[in-house]
């Protein structure tokens, strides 16, 4: 169908006050300079004032918006829940005649549309209260077949029941939306089959719904046995199912529990046992030796030193990934060569690991491969870059 612009156009149109606070009330939703994305609900206030979108109206939200004109109109033209032409004074009736509404009657009710509205669709009724036209799929194909007025849907629609409805409208009444047959919702004709405990009021909630109610935290899930999918090496969680489930002692890294004997305690190390209360270290350093997948890494302290070689210290910065604020924090952990590096097993990855901001950065820069490269007194592409 042809959508443009009606060949009669009032001379002016203007928001009643509150449909203009309304409206400037819209545009605030949005980001300074995004006030165009209330395109859609002034034009829809709009039509809802005036019954139709007139040039004038699409001027106006226009420069509320600060958009061209040409802009409001492909909005205005691409969507046919804008009427660009007069519509009925009470009501306009979009009659679904897709498959389903189809199959179940709308060729009947715009029958009834016909006779008691007017032959064409987007012809005005006689007493000038009514308009209809036939629409594509509403989206309320199982209460087929159905008609969209204003906002509202009505629904499990007979002939019979539609021309009422028409009369009542016409009547000045406002008949009650939705399906018009005794349905609920979209439940079956015969009742419901499925979530019949809901039905009787056995429970209160889907299945989803107690889930989420039951964590008492919506964006959190529980696997089998009670650990949240977000955090399972904490075994806990914040709501009310996983605080049930009681976190073990198992939680704690055994490395961050108890200090190797024969390692070197390092300043780093003696800053963070002062820096943080014992009790809540193992949680954290569990939580960062998490890899990127979230399976759980039994942490090892690397052996370390408490100061370089005779030789001096190895550039650290040479590996890729490595500045100079991180080569001072491995230093202060004890890391000084690049054949220390170059020996950490998993376990030793997830002690550093824990212990540095950005936790993966390890395997994700390849660490360990750079490092044997350059213990070995080989080149990499970067090392090579950063010699230049
Ligand atoms: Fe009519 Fe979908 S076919 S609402």
């Amino acid at each position: 169908m042809l959508r443009r612009l009606h060949h009669e156009q009032p001379d002016s149109f203007a928001f009643t006050p509150l449909n203009k606070k309304w409206a400037e009330g819209q545009m605030t939703k949005f980001p300074e300079g995004r006030q165009a994305s209330a395109v859609i609900p002034l034009l829809w206030r709009a039509q809802e004032q005036e019954g139709w979108v007139s040039k004038p109206a699409l001027e106006t939200v226009a420069d509320m918006l600060g958009m061209d004109y040409i802009r409001v109109l492909e909005v205005a033209t691409f969507y046919f829940m804008f009427q660009l032409q007069p519509v009925g004074s009470v009501a306009h009736i979009q009659v679904c005649g897709t498959t389903s509404c189809m199959i179940c009657g709308a060729e009947d009710l715009i029958g009834v549309c016909k006779e008691k509205i007017a032959k064409q669709p987007h012809a005005i009724s006689a007493d000038g209260k009514f308009s209809w036209e036939e629409v594509e799929c509403l989206g309320a194909c199982t209460n087929a077949p159905m008609v969209q007025i204003g906002k509202d849907f009505y629904e499990d629609l007979t002939t019979a029941r539609f021309a009422e409805i028409i009369e009542e409208f016409a009547a000045g009444k406002v008949p009650t939306p939705g399906p018009q047959n005794g349905r609920y919702a979209a439940e079956p004709l015969g009742g419901a089959t499925a979530l019949v405990d809901y039905e009787a009021g056995k429970v209160k909630y889907n299945a989803s719904v107690a889930l989420a109610d039951g964590i008492g935290d919506t964006v959190k899930r529980i696997q089998g046995d009670e650990v949240p999918i977000l955090t399972p090496w904490l075994n806990s969680g914040t709501g009310k199912a996983a605080k049930a489930a009681k976190p073990k002692a198992a939680a704690k890294p055994k490395a961050a529990a108890k200090a190797p004997s024969a390692a070197v305690k390092t300043k780093a190390e003696a800053a963070e046992s002062k820096a943080k209360p014992k009790a809540k270290a193992p949680a954290k350093a569990a939580e960062a030796a998490t890899s990127a997948t979230d399976t759980p890494v039994a942490e090892k302290k690397p052996r370390t030193m408490a100061a370089p070689r005779k030789a001096g210290a190895d550039n650290l910065k040479l590996i890729k990934g490595v500045g100079p604020k991180l080569e001072e924090t491995l230093n202060d952990m004890g890391f000084y060569h690049f054949d220390q590096i170059s020996k950490w097993s998993a376990a030793e990855i997830a002690w550093v690991d824990t212990r540095l901001k950005f936790k993966g950065r390890i395997e994700r820069d390849g660490w360990i491969e750079q490092a044997t490269i350059l213990a070995a007194g080989g080149e990499t592409e970067f090392s090579k870059k950063s010699t230049k």
